[in-house]
């Protein structure tokens, strides 16, 4: 049996608000739809992604999705029962889990189960039971309502496509909020499952709070350090911190010397466990020649947002007699912020000398080391 996960995402998220609709927005650091789409295509019972994007937003799924093996990206209609329907006569035949973007962390246990059931049943759903008191009434309590028979239905909902797109045609999708609705008006039989508090869906501001409370307390956190040292020679001016500062004589290096740059750099990568800046890029490589270093802190930076990861804090102390570092912090801390996409707080710049003594004290060379504090989800 074939299985396709389907993943909708064409809706505008109007309850949440906000500039952009809440599947592209990043939670956790990595955008809910990429959440999604993870935990589908990680899943070993899954065969294909299809993604259901509304109108004009391929190029922004296709950037947020890069790298992760999606079958199609299928475009939306306006209400979800429309954005299923487009997304079933794509896929056409096999089985399918029918899952909302706004549902970013499936467990895998809940797909298991939704694969073992639809063996014998027309479809399956993932539910939970209801554990608030029910009762009708507007503005004052009219009658109670029994929640014993009650269930809360999630996605993803797992059915043969054909049974589905059949369901559709007999039914209709008249206010259809899910599938297993629509497969009941149509006289098919769902089988339930056990759910999971994680699949709550993300509808309103308070469910994003405590969707963020949640990975938040998962993270842990990882502090790594860098060191670097490069020699006089030449002429200056020289790359400290990103900008340029002058100075009499020049920096020897590969690239353009910043080892206030470096020594971040590997303080982030070391904090990630992803090696040092000479694994990720050589100096015996040709492309590297007189680059400018916010290429390299720009790429760690980048490495540790793909795994999902925070940079909470960077500090770094340059050691030399000269130049004094004084006048240059504010631009230096401002300009390496801008490259992590921090703010100027957490961003430290400090110097030393080493009273005349070592290297540094006669004057051959600028050392720096630095401290980078980060924060990750393990295993993402
Ligand atoms: N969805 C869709 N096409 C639509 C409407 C919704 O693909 N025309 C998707 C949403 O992107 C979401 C899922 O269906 O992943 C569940 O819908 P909902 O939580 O209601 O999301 P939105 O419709 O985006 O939010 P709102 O109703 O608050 O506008
Ligand atoms: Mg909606």
């Amino acid at each position: 049996m074939n299985v396709t996960a389907l993943i909708v995402a064409a809706g505008k998220g109007e309850r949440l608000g906000g500039d952009v609709p809440k599947q592209f927005r990043p939670i956790g650091g990595k955008p809910v739809l990429r959440w999604a789409v993870e935990a589908m295509a990680g899943h070993p019972l899954i065969d294909d992604v299809c993604v259901v994007i509304g109108a004009g937003q391929e190029a922004a799924a296709n950037t947020l999705l890069e790298g992760l093996p999606i079958g199609a990206l299928i475009p939306g209609g306006p209400e979800r029962s429309e954005s299923v329907l487009n997304g079933l006569q794509a896929i056409r035949q096999g089985a399918v889990l029918v899952h909302d973007a706004a549902r970013p962390f499936c467990p895998p246990a809940v797909i298991d189960r939704l694969i073992g059931a639809l063996k014998e049943n027309d479809g399956a759903v993932p539910v939970l039971p209801v554990v608030d008191t029910l009762a009708m009434g507007l503005g004052t309590l009219e009658s109670p309502v029994d929640r014993k028979n009650l269930l809360r239905v999630q996605t993803p909902q797992a059915f043969h496509v054909e049974d589905l797109l059949y369901a559709y045609e007999e039914a209709g999708r008249a206010s259809a909020t899910d599938e297993s609705t629509v497969m009941l008006a149509a006289g098919l039989k769902v089988a339930t499952v056990e759910g999971d508090p994680m699949l709550e869906k993300l509808t309103t501001q308070a469910d994003w709070d405590r969707a963020e409370a949640i990975l938040a307390s998962r993270m842990v956190t990882r502090t790594g350090m860098g060191f670097d040292v490069h020699g006089f020679e030449g002429e200056g001016p020289i790359m400290l911190g990103g900008i340029q500062v002058p100075h009499p004589r020049g920096l020897r290096g590969h690239s353009d010397a910043d080892v206030v740059l470096h020594s971040i750099t590997d303080a982030l990568l070391g904090a990630a466990g992803l090696g040092d800046i000479g694994q990720h890029f050589p100096p015996s490589d040709p492309r590297w020649k007189g680059a400018s270093s916010d290429l390299f802190l720009s790429h760690a930076a980048r490495l540790i947002f793909e795994r999902s990861g925070i940079i909470d804090h960077v500090d770094c102390t340059v050691i030399a007699e000269e130049p004094k570092v004084g006048p240059h912090r504010s631009a230096m801390r401002e300009r390496i912020a801008a490259i992590l996409g921090l703010e100027i707080d957490q961003v430290s710049i400090k110097a030393t000398t080493t009273e005349g003594l070592g290297f540094t004290g006669r004057r051959e060379g600028i050392a720096a080391q630095a401290v980078a504090n980060i924060r990750l989800m393990p295993n993402a």
